[in-house]
Formats: C-alpha cells, sequence, structure tokens
C-alpha cells in the first residue's frame, strides 16, 4: 500500500509545478503501479522542470552564437609537410604501443530510440553488412576481435543502452553469444532519461502509470559511464582513454592508432574526428572556435552567413563537420563528474505516443511535444586540449540514420562496398565499374581480413579475380 502521507506529498509537488495530470488515472491502478508511478515522479529532477518548461518547452531559445566564431586548426587528412609526417609517424607509434598495452577502450553509444530509420528493435541489431547481412553490433565486435588479436591485447567494450532497449540489447548480445568476444569484457550500462512534455509544459504521460520518457542524448554518457561502474570498471583494467563512435555508423575505425596518438602527443582531454562539409548546409555539427575554446554549433544555429563565407580560394571557411568521432581521457569524465558538471539541454520537437485525458492511447500523426537532449560535443568546451583530425568521408562515415533516402539503410551498404572496392584497387586489383562508376559487383570484407586499407596488400594472394556482377566476401 502506498502511504497517504506519500500521495499527499506527491499531490502537493505536483500542484507546485502545475504536473497534477501525472495521477489523473491514479483511482485506475493497482498498488504496484502506485508504488511505481510515485517513484518515477520523485526521481523526476524537480529543481530543473520549471525552468525547463519555461525556457525550452513553451518556446523555442535563440540560438546563443557567441560573437567572433573562428574556424579551429586541425591535422589534416593527409600530412602536409616533412615535420608533419614525421609526427604522424611518432602518433602512430604511440597509437599502437597503448592499444597493445590496452589502454584504449570502445565505446559505442546505442542508447537513442532510432525513431527515423523506424527498425523494430535496438539499431545495433539492424543487419547492414552488404552479403552477409551482419549486424552493426557483430561487425563492430569483430573489429574489436580482429584489434585484440592483432595487438595480442584486451580491449574492452562498453555499449551504452537506455532504459528503453537495454532488456532487449542485452538478450541480443546474450543470444549472439558476445559475437565471440569474452562476455566479461563487454560491459553493457544504461543512461538516464528525461521527461517528455507537450507544448503547454505538461509532462506526457505513455500510459495511465508511466511518464513518458526518453533517454537523455549522447551527451548522457558521460555521466553514465561513471554511473554504471564503467569508468571504475576501466581504471582497473589500466584504460585510460575512450574511443567513442555511434551505433549507426559501420564503417567506424574504432581503433585508430593515428587519432589515438595525435591525441596523447598533443595533451588533449577530448578530441574529434572531422570530414569536409559537401557544403555548406550539410546536416552537420560544426566546429568552431568561440571564445578561444572549441565548441560544436549545430547546423541549424549556424548563421547563414557564416555557413555560406568562403576563404579567398573558395573554400567554405567553417568547412569542419563533427561526425560523432572522440578520444576522451578517462580521467577527463571522472574528474567532470566528481566536481559535477551539466551539459546544456537542446529541446527537439518530436512525434510523441501519449495518453489523451480520457485514458486512449495516442499515436500522433505529427509533432506534439518535446523531448529533451544532451549532446556528447558539449563537453568539447570543458575540455583543457581537444585536437581535431580530418578524416575522409568514403572511408569512416556512413550514418544508417534513415530508412530510405539519405544517410539510410542503402547508402550505407553502398558505402560499405564502395569503401571494399577502393581497398581493392589501392592494392592493384581491377574493379568492374558500371558507367556511373560504382562497383559493378558486391564485396564485403570481414575486418578480420582487413582493418585497414594498408592491410590488403599482403592478402592478394586470397582475393579471385572480380568480373562484373561478382559477389565477393572477404574473411
Ligand atoms: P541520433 O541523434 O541519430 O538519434 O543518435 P537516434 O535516437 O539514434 O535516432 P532518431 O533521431 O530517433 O532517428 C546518434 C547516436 O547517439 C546515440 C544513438 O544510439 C546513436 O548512436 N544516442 C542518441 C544515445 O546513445 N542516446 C541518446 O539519448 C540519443
Amino acid at each position: 500500500m502506498v502511504a497517504r502521507k506519500s500521495l499527499q506529498s506527491t499531490e502537493k509537488l505536483l500542484k507546485e509545478h502545475s504536473q497534477s495530470q501525472l495521477l489523473a488515472f491514479w483511482d485506475d491502478i493497482g498498488p504496484d503501479q502506485r508504488r511505481d508511478l510515485l517513484g518515477w515522479i520523485e526521481g523526476l529532477s524537480w529543481a530543473d522542470i520549471d525552468y525547463w518548461v519555461a525556457d525550452l518547452v513553451k518556446k523555442a531559445p535563440a540560438p546563443d552564437i557567441p560573437a567572433g566564431l573562428d574556424p579551429p586548426p586541425f591535422y589534416p587528412a593527409k600530412p602536409h609537410d616533412e615535420p608533419q609526417r614525421a609526427k604522424y609517424a611518432q602518433a602512430v607509434e604511440v597509437g599502437t604501443e597503448l592499444i597493445s598495452a590496452g589502454k584504449v577502450a570502445a565505446f559505442v553509444v546505442a542508447g537513442g530510440q532510432g525513431t527515423r530509420l523506424g527498425f523494430p528493435g535496438p539499431k545495433g541489431d539492424l543487419p547492414i553488412s552488404p552479403l552477409k547481412n551482419k549486424t552493426l553490433f557483430q561487425i563492430f565486435a569483430e573489429q574489436i576481435r580482429a584489434v585484440c588479436e592483432r595487438f595480442r591485447a584486451v580491449c574492452p567494450w562498453y555499449v551504452m543502452t537506455s532504459p528503453l532497449n537495454h532488456d532487449q540489447t542485452t538478450e541480443i548480445f546474450r543470444e549472439n553469444h558476445y559475437y565471440g568476444l569474452d562476455s566479461g569484457d563487454v560491459f553493457l550500462f544504461q543512461q538516464g532519461t528525461l521527461p517528455n512534455f507537450d507544448f503547454e509544459g505538461r509532462i506526457l504521460l505513455e500510459k495511465k502509470d508511466e511518464i513518458a520518457c526518453s533517454p537523455d542524448g549522447h551527451g548522457g554518457s558521460l555521466k553514465a559511464l561513471y554511473e554504471s561502474g564503467a569508468i571504475d570498471d576501466m581504471q582497473r583494467r589500466g584504460v585510460e582513454y575512450i574511443s567513442y563512435w555511434q551505433v549507426d555508423n559501420p564503417l567506424i575505425n574504432i581503433f585508430d592508432p593515428l587519432f589515438i596518438g595525435l591525441h596523447v602527443l598533443d595533451k588533449a582531454q577530448m578530441s574529434s574526428k572531422t570530414i569536409e562539409k559537401s557544403g555548406p548546409f550539410e546536416k552537420v555539427g560544426n566546429f568552431c572556435i568561440a571564445d578561444g575554446k572549441l565548441n560544436v554549433i549545430e547546423y541549424s544555429d549556424l548563421p547563414d552567413e557564416l555557413a555560406e563565407k568562403r576563404n579567398p580560394d573558395g573554400s567554405l571557411v567553417f568547412k569542419l563537420g563533427s561526425i560523432a568521432i572522440h578520444i576522451i581521457n578517462r580521467t577527463f569524465v571522472e574528474k567532470l563528474n566528481e566536481k559535477g558538471f551539466a551539459l546544456p539541454i537542446h529541446r527537439a520537437v518530436k512525434k510523441i505516443p501519449y495518453i489523451d485525458a480520457q485514458g486512449n492511447s495516442i499515436k500522433p500523426e505529427k509533432p506534439n511535444g518535446i523531448k529533451l537532449e544532451t549532446f556528447v560535443f558539449d563537453a568539447l568546451p570543458l575540455a583543457s586540449t581537444s585536437i581535431i583530425l580530418e578524416t575522409i568521408r568514403s572511408e569512416e562515415f556512413a550514418p544508417t540514420k534513415n530508412a530510405t533516402g539519405i544517410d539510410s539503410v542503402e547508402t550505407t551498404k553502398q558505402m560499405m562496398i564502395d569503401r571494399a572496392a577502393d581497398w581493392l584497387e589501392s592494392a592493384g586489383l581491377e574493379i568492374p565499374r558500371k558507367a556511373d562508376d560504382s562497383p559493378d559487383c558486391i564485396i564485403e570484407i570481414a575486418p578480420g581480413f582487413a582493418l585497414w586499407k594498408e592491410d590488403v596488400p599482403a592478402k592478394l594472394d586470397k582475393i579471385p579475380p572480380i568480373k562484373p556482377g561478382d559477389k565477393i566476401y572477404l574473411a
């Protein structure tokens, strides 16, 4: 039985914050549900809710763009001159040593809802490889295994889920026997959630006894790593660097010695990879320096005149797009949490399933409310030092956001084939091509066959001649 006092104090709390609708179905629900609902309500961040409603939900805050934005320095994908070539070579050595010593962990954020993709289940379980239909999780696991074998190291894998997909994700890992990895080296943990609001600032109910919540954004990873014990686990293992990526990018190069090495040589705390934007308005965040600090400004917030500003040679001034690939120091995450930190909260207008005042479940056809989230790149200005390394889009960035069209399953599969074809061609093999220059064959390279382009030349004797229409799996 829920104590009467507890109910009364919750009613009072809700009234003070104009959220009494959360108990609208109290009379319809049983004792266990009542207890859960009260627990849920108590767990909300009441100190913040009024501010969120006033400043983020009822109105969209004007973008807070600092004056005097400058483009940041960055390391180009290929070194420009001899001193830089020497530094890259040194960085590769440093990165290789650190990976071999087990000081680098893999960390994928997989807590998102993947609403645009519409795949039923955690996104990591999406079959994506062009021939074998390997899932995203399997592709990452194979890469981690190949790195462990190559470097004779233990490279632990941390996977962030959310309360909305944690059980399902855990089950998928179990059913797939952790994709051949040692289950003791795979650490699944959950991020936090934030409540969903209607446009008037009322928190929505998903069921009569459940608040509508969504994961607190990939920025939630920095707290969740700490609170889940993942950071402690890393410390016990001697992990110092966290290689962060998004679950929807199968082209990720998880353990990149160059990136790790440059980050360490420059004594950085949180670093990023970038690609050159395809145009001024590509929908990726923009790396900028503001008040001497590195920031990522969302594409929707960067004023048009800055987005279109060009250098005398015609290139974009703000050309560096953020692709959500980072190296983060374990101690940086520790220190942030020890001293207490809060990332800015952003609003997103979304379609949010809810129950109406009559208790009917509604699946809205158009956006009906606001979700709140934090972004991991908002931690960049908190880092004392940060480097940016350019990478090539076709090598490392295939975001699988949508079911069809741009950034979709189809475009990702094609990019996987294109990259495989490029790797073989660079090693001197002939690839049949169509009139539009795309490969006239399907090639899939397993991470165990080649982790990087440079691995292919040593394997040429294992690759058959490729004819138009061939389907070639290299493992
Ligand atoms: P997206 O911003 O693409 O969001 O996440 P999403 O939830 O996957 O997809 P939509 O917007 O609903 O269609 C980028 C990465 O950040 C992770 C996602 O799992 C993905 O790897 N993410 C996002 C989280 O881990 N937690 C979150 O709260 C949000």
